[in-house]
């Protein structure tokens, strides 16, 4: 796979859940390494859905959808898993295992790639200082507030430094200030080359920071890069 070949290739790729309830129809995109993207839309649209497929969550129905330069329909599910890897999540619920504690659940994605005891707690340790959670490192997620869960969740997706970094609604249940800092967080990482996708209803942020809009309507995802490109030839 060269540099400039996209990490995330759709063509027509449809998704739904059940037998006619197709949520998203026909996507053709094409991202590439050190992008970053907003999807947009509203409520039901199919954001998280979106997302979903993107970190293998969940099977397209049609067309043809590539990751790294694989053809998902064609891997085995240790591949999968393997790809899986390079992916990091931020979910709109936290999913955070509220039987370890916060340090354990942000070293946890090192675990699975087996990095050594030592490296994985002096790393969570340093995104979590980071995130401003310092204090926290031994307390179970259940005890946090829903903005502090949802820092946790950033720092457990962020730690393994991967090639896709999805995140819904991160900056939800956070205040201002902490939300720049967490969009800092996604720019830094997007400057170090990962593709992030950020999901948002915060329009003052998309109209802010002035990346790529893949908005939903109407079942359709539409590259508003693209559209501006081809409204101003
Ligand atoms: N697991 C599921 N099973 C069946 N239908 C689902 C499932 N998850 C989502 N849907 C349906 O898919 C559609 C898109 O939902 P999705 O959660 O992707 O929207 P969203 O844009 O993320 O919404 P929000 O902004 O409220 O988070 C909705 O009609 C929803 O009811
Ligand atoms: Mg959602």
């Amino acid at each position: 796979m060269s540099k400039e070949d996209p990490v995330i290739l759709m063509n027509r790729v449809s998704i739904g859940y059940g037998d006619n309830a197709t949520v998203l129809r026909n996507v053709s995109l094409s991202l590439k390494k050190k992008s970053f993207h907003f999807l947009t839309g509203a409520s039901g649209t199919g954001k998280t859905s979106f997302l979903r497929l993107l970190y293998l969550g969940m099977q397209h129905t049609s067309g043809r959808f590539t990751i790294f330069g694989r053809d998902i329909s064609e891997i085995a599910a240790k591949e999968r898993c393997q790809l899986r890897q390079r992916i990091g999540v931020v979910f709109q619920d936290f999913n955070l295992l509220d039987h370890l504690t916060v340090l354990e659940n942000v070293a946890l994605p090192l675990k699975v790639v087996g990095e050594s005891a030592l490296r994985r707690e002096h790393q969570a340790k340093e995104i979590l200082d980071w995130v401003g959670l310092g204090n926290c490192f031994n307390a179970r997620p259940d005890t946090l507030s829903g903005g502090q869960k949802q820092r946790v969740a950033i720092a457990r997706a962020v730690i393994t430094r991967p090639d896709i970094l999805l995140a819904d609604e991160p900056t939800g249940n956070v205040d201002e200030v902490i939300a720049h800092k967490l969009m800092g967080l996604f720019y830094g990482m997007h400057k170090m080359g990962t593709c992030v996708i950020v999901a948002t209803h915060c329009r003052q942020f998309v109209d802010k920071f002035h990346y790529n809009e893949l908005r939903i309507e109407h079942g359709f995802i539409v590259d508003m890069n693209q559209t501006q490109k081809g409204m101003a030839k």
